[in-house]
């Protein structure tokens, strides 16, 4: 068992990261919430598999929880399935003290936080991740939103959770895409924080990439944990040094946008997004051409997704245009200078982004 604690002004909270766990999660959560009733926001998917061993190990504790199901993807992370959960918990009268478990992959832990965070002003949320992508990154510093017709994420609060409580095993479910959509935020924190980590990741590739072993993967994950946490505990509210975090995120989100929002999932789209920031890090002369060809080296060790094929340099920039993250027309994105120790945003220009997504286009996926 990992123990990681994000340490806040006034809201400290444990993630606690175990093989085998999931039977016994009631119990943790009895410990950390005390006798509570609430709610199980889940989707299909995840219910099919893990449902019903949450909710025997809640009825062993003696926890009353309502299970409430949304359809699995993108599309139901909106404010019309928010208004729907917000319906049902006021039917089922929910009061302050009542708990929403989150329980699935990011588009719950973002959809369940926010219904969590803004019912009745706001109610204590316990995340249960069980993608590799929500482990590692989204169910960790309390960001939740909803998206709008206009982009991702557009609606949402900073509401940090009770408690994190994963296990492992649970990924062995998981699809390649969603495997290599996790592995892409993985590699992220290496580059942006611990370049060690980078490599231990980039050799324990296979490990992550046949999850058959979930519990083989405990000791990276909380790896990846302890360095959200401790970027989390500088900078809460996104307003300094976790904007690192967004690192191969602006191209990244171009690309998503791009295609859809489907046809690559938000982590694949960050693994090109990180080729391109670094391409920008040498092109500048910040990273030698010597670190560039390691690093891109190590992010092709893993089977890229294909890039959409009808997407073009300009349309890319309209997309990353719209992006909430592009104030007054400046376009931030976070370059590399020495990777997993001097690594800054810093304002790209338009023509940079471009020659980045050539390169991107002309290189040979494995
Ligand atoms: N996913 C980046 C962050 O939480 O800041």
């Amino acid at each position: 068992m990992n123990r990681v604690k994000v340490d806040l002004d006034g809201s400290s909270y444990p993630i606690i990261i175990e093989a085998n766990s999931l039977s016994s999660t009631g119990k943790v959560i009895r410990e950390r919430v005390g006798q509570k009733k609430g709610v199980i926001i889940t989707d299909e998917n995840v219910d099919r598999l893990y449902g019903p061993a949450l909710e025997d190990t809640l009825e062993n504790e003696g926890l009353r929880f309502t299970k409430l199901v949304v359809q699995p993807g993108e599309a139901s992370k909106s404010l019309s399935t928010a208004e729907r959960l917000y319906k049902e918990l006021a039917e089922l009268q929910l009061h302050r003290d009542s708990v929403v478990l989150a329980f699935g992959g990011g588009v719950i832990g973002d959809l369940a936080g926010f219904v969590g965070s803004t019912f009745l002003r706001g109610l204590p949320v316990v995340q249960i991740p069980t993608t590799l992508l929500a482990q590692v990154d989204s169910s960790v510093g309390g960001k939740t939103a909803v998206n709008l017709s206009r982009g991702k994420n557009l609606v949402g609060t900073f509401h940090q959770p009770e408690m994190v409580v994963m296990d492992p095993v649970v990924l062995e479910t998981l699809s390649s895409e969603d495997v290599r959509s996790g592995l892409g935020e993985v590699l992220k924190y290496g580059l942006v924080w611990d370049e060690n980590f980078f490599w231990k990741a980039v050799d324990n590739i296979e490990l992550f990439e046949n999850v058959e072993n979930g519990a083989g993967l405990e000791s990276l994950i909380s790896r990846c944990c302890e360095i959200k946490a401790e970027v989390v505990g500088r900078d809460e509210l996104d307003r300094g040094i976790r904007q690192i975090l967004n690192f191969g995120h602006t191209i990244g989100h171009g690309i998503e946008a791009g295609s859809g929002y489907g046809e690559l999932r938000h982590g694949e789209a960050v693994i090109w997004g990180m080729i391109g920031d670094i391409w920008i890090s040498q092109d500048r002369g910040y990273l030698a051409e010597e670190t560039f060809s390691r690093i891109l080296g190590g992010l092709t060790r893993l089977s890229l997704p294909s890039l959409p094929d009808d997407l073009t340099g300009t349309e890319l920039l309209e997309y990353i245009t719209r992006d909430k993250k592009v104030r007054g027309g400046v376009i931030n994105s976070v370059l590399l200078r020495e990777p997993g120790e001097k690594v800054d945003v810093e304002q790209v220009s338009e023509a940079e982004l471009k020659d980045a997504w050539e390169f991107l286009t002309g290189l040979e996926v494995n």
